[in-house]
């Protein structure tokens, strides 16, 4: 029996969903528009702003906070990032200010001093910017403590973008730890296809010249068993074996367990230190609410039949897709629940 507090947040959950699929047939491309433009779904709608609160919050923070308190290594800023990061966590702040002014609010209290409030979770704190002295923790991790989104910071020099600093707890089969330090360039270059089709370097050309206050943003999604948004490579023992064991399981615990996974990726060029912030946030929708949405139900059976191969296979879905494009074709809309 579901209760009224668990449906009510299915239903809000439904409702901002950031579906993914513009056309029956998926491929990568530079996907990048303008950010703070409301999208209306046949569901509600999403992407009105930078960053998004919803009935998670609190249940996503704590998975943060666990998975940071475990694993150290999610969490890293280079030396020559501190500023970017302080650059960061102010243009968060102001970004949850303009979008929640009632709960979250942000002011000047002289130079350089400010008074950060967010009261969803009862916090008031001075600060002085780029003294850590005046926060509980190194800025990054401050504000990845209140948001739902994961946060890397690119410094740009000679001519090229480096992951240097970030927390990212929510990594969809991939490895922070791992990938700090690298470049743009290199961190894509596992992806298939994106090479040879130029996706990649005009991705790269196109954030060198992003400017301050204008905001981009793009959509990335896999499909993710159970509702577990730290599948990052680290723990791939944890989660890995979800995709065997999927193929075996009833109808029902199949469309329970399988969900379509969406990043919204904002891109954002920090005005002080001229460092890009890459703020990823991740949405999970289990088929079963999907398929309550005629017109997702049907895109999304499309989309997952006909994803050729290489691309399934990069996305780790390769052994399962097939089944969840059934799943959609034979479970049609019943009332949300
Ligand atoms: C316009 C900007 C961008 C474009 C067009 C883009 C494109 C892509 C594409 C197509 C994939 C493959 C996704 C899949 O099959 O599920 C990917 C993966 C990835 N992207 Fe990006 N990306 C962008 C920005 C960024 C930024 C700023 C970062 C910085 C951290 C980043 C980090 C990654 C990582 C870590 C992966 C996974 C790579 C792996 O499997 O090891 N991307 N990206």
């Amino acid at each position: 029996m579901t209760s009224t507090t668990e449906s009510s947040s299915a239903t809000e959950l439904v409702a901002g969903f950031p579906f993914p699929f513009s056309d029956d047939r998926y491929r990568y491309s530079t996907n990048v528009e303008p950010a703070q433009r409301a999208v209306t779904t046949p569901a509600g709608q999403w992407g009105a702003s930078v960053v998004d609160i919803d009935s998670e919050y609190r249940a996503e923070l704590s998975q943060r906070a666990a998975v940071l308190a475990a694993d150290p290594t999610r969490h890293a800023v280079l030396p020559h990032m501190v500023h970017a990061a302080w650059d960061a966590m102010v243009t968060v702040m102001r970004e949850l200010d303009a979008a929640y002014p009632d709960q979250m609010q942000l002011r000047s209290t002289g130079t350089d001093t400010w008074l950060w409030r967010n009261g969803i979770l009862g916090i008031e704190q001075d600060f002085r910017y780029g003294d850590p002295t005046s926060l509980p923790e190194e800025p990054l991790r401050y504000i990845t403590s209140q948001i739902q989104e994961d946060i890397a910071l690119l410094d740009q020099r000679n001519g090229q973008l480096f992951v240097d600093a970030g927390v990212v707890t929510f990594a969809a089969d991939w490895s922070f730890g791992f990938d700090v330090g690298m470049s743009f360039l290199e961190i894509h270059g596992p992806v298939p296809r994106v090479r040879a089709e130029g996706v990649i370097t005009r991705a790269h050309e196109f954030l060198k010249r992003l400017q301050p206050h204008q905001p981009y943003r793009r959509t990335n999604w896999t499909l993710t068993i159970d509702r577990r948004l730290d599948v990052s490579t680290e723990i791939y023992h944890e989660w890995g074996p979800d995709r065997e064991h999927i193929q075996t399981v009833s109808d029902a615990e199949f469309g329970r367990r399988v969900h379509l996974r969406v990043e919204v990726q904002h891109l954002v060029r920090l005005p002080d230190s001229g460092a890009v912030m890459f703020l990823i946030r991740t949405y999970m929708l289990p088929l079963e609410q999907l398929a309550t949405v005629e017109a997702w139900r049907e895109r999304t059976a499309q989309v997952l039949a006909e994803l050729p191969d290489d691309m399934a296979d990069y996305k780790g879905i390769i052994k399962f897709r097939g089944r969840a494009a059934q799943w959609l074709r034979d479970n049609v809309p019943r009332a949300r629940t």
